[in-house]
């Protein structure tokens, strides 16, 4: 019989390569505002980012769905863009829109954010939320720490907002490359410290979060979507041996292929644009991949769920595979269908 170890830890095993009979299983934005009681804790705290910056409150969101569904993985309450507001970017989220940020597109605004060194100053609140989590969850949940990949990050600086086609961003890229370079540079420094430190902290996987991988055309993906991803693994790995990492190119299509070999990430995470079946011979033969349920059938839920969740988890048998959805559950899901995939998953 396995302890609850570290060492048994199954999100952990499937990271070094282990296959599993039953996959290990968490989801994206499992703390989130489809669930009653992350809600109700939000509305405690007043506002998304209030509550981001509240340590017990923040523990207590990572922990609502560990409690409710014993997901294999808890991952950190916090947001991808709490590192550019660390930098001295002005940030609040607009209810029912999303975030807004000051923009970065003029060197004066570049010459106007802090040094590197400075960001834990913001973000110290967030490091005591992974010194919590470490004491209050169960043994054999893994605690996973993220961080925005600097691509994504950027988009949301240069636009100062959510874009459709990150124009924005691809604009000051091609017009003023330099300017762009140094704001991808100087968050790819702060994203190793701040990863570092939740390391330090005690969080025991990395997930680097590329959200707009996808719109990088061939030569400007390996520059800004695989070398920032293979500078921050290698220096991650350098300080911390062994800690596994988790990489999501999201959308990245065929350029998934060799993701894992060009950056050294231990774990692809695959979006529900590839199939699994495609995925399972052209990603999983370098390793450990996690994915890819459309997080639609968190809404709309029944047979359709129960046979793509068994689709997937047979197109990845045969390899180490970490069971996620695409992309992170939606506010209109109904909670009883995460239990129906966990079941599933689970079940058989
Ligand atoms: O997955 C988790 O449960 C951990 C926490 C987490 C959040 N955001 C909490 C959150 C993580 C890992 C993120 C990552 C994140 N944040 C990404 C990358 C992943 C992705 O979704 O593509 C991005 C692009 C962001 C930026 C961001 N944060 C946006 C665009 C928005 C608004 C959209 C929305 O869903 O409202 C957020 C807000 C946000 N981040 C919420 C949560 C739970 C909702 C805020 C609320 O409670 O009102």
């Amino acid at each position: 019989m396995l302890q609850n170890t570290p060492e048994t830890k199954t999100i952990l095993r499937a990271l070094a390569g282990e296959t599993l009979s039953t996959p290990p299983i968490w989801m994206m934005r499992q703390a989130g505002r489809y669930l009653p009681e992350y809600k109700a804790t939000r509305a405690q705290a007043g506002d998304f980012l209030s509550l981001c910056y509240n340590p017990d409150l923040a523990t207590e969101v990572t922990l609502q769905p560990i409690r409710r569904y014993g997901f294999d993985a808890a991952i950190l309450f916090a947001d991808i863009l709490l590192v550019p507001q660390a930098l001295g970017a002005d940030l609040w989220f607009v209810t029912g829109e999303g975030p807004r940020l000051s923009t970065v597109t003029v060197q004066a605004d570049f010459d106007k954010l802090k040094p590197v060194d400075d960001i834990h100053e913001t973000l110290n609140p967030i490091y005591q939320t992974v010194r919590n989590l470490v004491g209050a969850l169960p043994p054999q949940t893994t605690l996973i720490g993220f961080a925005g990949a600097p691509w994504t990050v950027a988009t949301y600086m240069i636009a100062g907002q959510g874009t459709k086609d990150q124009g924005p961003a691809h604009l000051l890229r091609n017009e003023n490359n330099e300017l762009f370079e140094k704001l991808l540079d100087l968050i790819t420094k702060a994203t190793i410290e701040y990863m570092s430190a939740q390391i330090e902290a005690g969080a025991e996987v990395m997930k680097i979060f590329d959200s707009w991988a996808g719109s990088l055309p061939g030569g400007a993906f390996e520059k800004y979507a695989l070398a920032p991803a293979r500078e921050i693994t290698t220096e991650l790995k350098k300080r911390h041996p062994g800690i596994p990492i988790i990489g999501f190119p999201r959308e990245a299509g065929d350029k998934y292929i060799g993701f894992a070999k060009k950056t050294g990430v231990d774990c692809v995470a695959l979006d529900n644009s590839v199939s699994a079946e495609w995925a399972a011979q052209n990603v999983q033969i370098d390793g450990c991949v996690q994915g890819n349920l459309a997080s639609t059938h968190m809404v709309t839920g029944g047979q359709a769920l129960v046979d793509n969740t068994r689709a997937i988890v047979k197109a990845f048998s045969k390899g180490p595979h970490i069971f996620n959805l695409g992309h992170g559950i939606t506010p209109d899901a109904n909670p009883d269908n995460v239990q129906l995939m966990i079941d599933t998953v689970r079940g058989g």
